[in-house]
């Protein structure tokens, strides 16, 4: 009865229009929806969100299918000094295993001006991501346990490079190296005008340019991951199988679709992102395994078949001097690389994660203590926001009960 009397009050002429338009509205959402499923778009994605990239100093907008068609068609192109290593790398086999680190002194009074100046020049519109984070920067001196956990557990590594802004640690003898050597940014970086750069996916994305010196098959660490217990060569390369490698991966898959942006962090939108680039170059659009957080294997030709076919998106990384939402996810991509063009060994998640904060400073000291044993490697993510005199010592006795064997590096 109510239900008739309320269309009685409502006049024809009205309902009609009302269906009407309803039916368009209908008609124009389906055939957007439509659209955007034929050309492979997400539907929302494509009315809210652009992307913007930075392409030789210019800032550029970009919709998705211009993304897409840019990656397919730019590679880096190589200097003659590049081409003649790459040459040789491609020629060569691995008959050792080398380890790489990347470190930096944030404490430096030059570095610290250096990202001062770099922040101004470059007049970042969103000031508070490029702030200066002391964390990120200031160190537990983990470097100098981690190259313990190395010479402890893992003595088969041939040689050490560790990565820097042109710093050398002030623990650290360089009359008495042994095998550790260090690489500075401006030696491998290929373009140059990147530098100084303050993010470490623009430093990892020009690993592909590594020095002649760096052996086809390295492992690569942040100076935050140790080696835990005593590990096999076996665990990363195997040598009976033509130094066949592994990839360590979480159980966690991931898409290139991303409805409201703002949800991830800044580290799932770079694997978004990859993703979704992945997608474009390969034209296979499936989820994809995250990596694990722990010790990264390399191999140099997987490296120049990303430097090939993955040029254009290298290159925006290498360019962005700090962490930026156009950033691509290194190792992620190396490992879809990997997986494409080589039989890799899958390894599961055999890292330790610790996030090591001011007011679980005592407890997480102690797990890290009774850790040994459980997982092959630990990473301690420090999340400290202020290092005293008392941390200090109490972080030094913790990894001197673990790693108690000096190099004679070490000063
Ligand atoms: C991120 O990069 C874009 C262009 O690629 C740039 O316009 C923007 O300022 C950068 N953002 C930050 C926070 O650095
Ligand atoms: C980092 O630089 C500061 C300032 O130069 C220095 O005091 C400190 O010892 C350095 N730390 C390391 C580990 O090299």
């Amino acid at each position: 009865m109510s239900r008739l009397s309320a269309t009685k009050r409502i006049p024809k002429y009205l309902l009609k229009r009302g269906v009407f338009l309803i039916a368009v509205i209908i008609v124009i959402i389906s055939n957007t929806f439509l659209f955007c499923k034929l050309r492979d778009i997400d539907f929302p994605f494509v009315l809210f969100n652009r992307i913007g990239y930075t392409i030789n100093g210019e800032n550029k907008v970009f919709d998705e299918h211009t993304i897409y068609n840019y990656f397919q068609s730019k590679p880096i192109e190589l200097t003659e000094k590049e081409k003649r290593i790459k040459q040789i790398v491609l020629s060569r086999e691995c008959e050792y295993v080398d380890l790489v680190y990347t470190w930096v002194n944030g404490s430096d009074p030059k570095h610290i001006d250096s990202h001062k100046k770099t922040r101004m020049s470059l007049q970042a519109d969103d000031i508070s991501v490029n702030r200066y984070i002391p964390s990120s920067f200031r160190d537990l001196n983990t470097l100098k346990y981690s190259l313990r956990s190395v010479r402890q557990y893992a003595p088969w590594i041939k040689n050490i490079f560790i990565i820097t802004a042109n710093q050398i640690p002030t623990w650290f003898d360089i009359e008495n190296s042994e095998n550790v050597r260090f690489i500075s940014h401006s030696d491998y970086f290929h373009k140059k005008s990147d530098l100084p750069t303050f993010n470490s996916n623009s430093i990892e994305s020009n690993f592909w340019n590594l020095p002649i010196e760096v052996s086809n098959c390295f492992l690569y660490l942040n100076d935050d991951i140790f080696f835990s217990r005593p590990v096999k060569q076996s665990d990363y390369f195997d040598e009976n199988k033509n130094f066949r490698q592994s990839v360590f991966l979480t159980e966690y898959l991931m898409g290139r679709k991303a409805y409201f942006l703002d949800l991830y962090d800044q580290y799932s939108k770079a694997i978004l992102f990859s993703n979704r680039a992945l997608a474009s170059i390969w034209g296979q659009d499936r989820k994809r395994s995250i990596p694990a957080h722990g010790i990264q294997v390399f191999n140099r030709k997987i490296w120049y078949k990303m430097q090939e076919e993955f040029g254009a998106g290298l290159e925006i990384t290498s360019s962005n001097k700090f962490r930026n939402i156009t950033d691509f996810q290194i190792s992620h991509l190396y490992i879809q690389f990997a997986l494409r063009y080589s039989k890799p060994i899958i390894g599961s998640d055999d890292v330790l994660y610790i996030q090591l904060n001011n007011e679980n400073f005592d407890e997480k000291l102690e797990i890290l203590k009774n850790s040994r044993d459980e997982t092959n490697s630990i990473c301690l993510n420090d999340g400290l926001e202020f290092i005293n005199d008392d941390l200090q010592k109490k972080s030094d006795d913790t990894f001197n009960f673990l790693f108690p064997i000096k190099s004679n590096f070490e000063k």
